[in-house]
């Protein structure tokens, strides 16, 4: 199974994309992810990656893909992969299909989690995550049972940078102006599919894994 996960800033892709890992075995590539990791490396591609992230805008797509290119090369991605924050804008997503094309892996579906814009803000000042083994909670929606230690591996909880409230706004503009275009994108394709992003986590992944199985 060979996925995108589109969905604005705070949406739940990453909450989502970590219970398809669990029940499908296929890795997820959360581009989020890999550049927060080279900004912690202080790597010359982190320190680049850092500014555009701080100010909420998207990190260039020369950055951006070379680093997704090598991680679909590696042999992990061959039983399938679930792509969480790529692609963000029309270029990305062609690019993308070129790469998929030569490698013979098309696509099987995007899958948009829809939350109303209003709804993300609080999913956003409101997240925290744990430091050793990533999972996500809320202290809204999805508390842990101890404040800031994590249910599942005891590891620390931690409030990501661009979590204030300027950049989330800058990031949901950046949302609306460049990666919303990639609906009609994929509708185009016949891959596009819509799941109500309104509910509880659990409702949410049973509604994602219907339309993966239609797919
Ligand atoms: P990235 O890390 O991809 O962030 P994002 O797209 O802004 O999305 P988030 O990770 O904030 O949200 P999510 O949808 O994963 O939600 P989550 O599951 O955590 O990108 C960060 C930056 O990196 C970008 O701004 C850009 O600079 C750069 N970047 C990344 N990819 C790039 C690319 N391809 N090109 C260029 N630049 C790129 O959930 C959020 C919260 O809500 C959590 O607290 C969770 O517990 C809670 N929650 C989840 N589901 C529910 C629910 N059903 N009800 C209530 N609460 C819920
Ligand atoms: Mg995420
Ligand atoms: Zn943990």
């Amino acid at each position: 199974m060979r996925v995108v996960l589109l969905g604005a800033p705070g949406a739940g892709k990453g909450t989502q994309a970590k219970k398809l890992i669990e029940e499908f075995g296929i890795p997820q590539i959360s581009t989020g992810d890999l550049l927060r990791a080279a900004v912690a490396s202080k790597s010359d591609l982190g320190v680049q990656a850092k500014s555009f992230m701080d100010r909420g805008e998207l990190v260039p797509d020369s950055v951006v893909l070379g680093m997704v290119q090598q991680r679909l090369g590696q042999p992990d991605c061959q039983k399938g992969f679930i792509l969480d924050g790529f692609p963000r804008n029309t270029s990305q997503a062609e690019a993308l299909d070129n790469m998929l094309s030569s490698m013979n892996m098309p696509l099987n579906a995007a899958v948009d989690i829809d939350v109303p814009l209003d709804d993300l803000m609080k999913r956003l000042t409101g997240r925290r995550t744990c430091s050793s083994c990533g999972q996500m909670y809320n202290i809204y929606f999805n508390k842990p049972k101890s404040e800031g230690v994590c249910d599942k591996c005891g590891g620390s909880l931690f409030q990501r940078d661009d979590d204030k409230e300027d950049t989330i706004k800058k990031r949901l503009d950046v949302y609306t102006s460049q990666t919303a275009p990639l609906i009609g994108y994929y509708k185009n394709k016949g891959l596009y599919k819509c799941i109500n992003g309104n509910g509880s986590i659990d409702e949410i992944y049973s509604s994602i894994c219907s339309a993966l199985k239609a797919a």
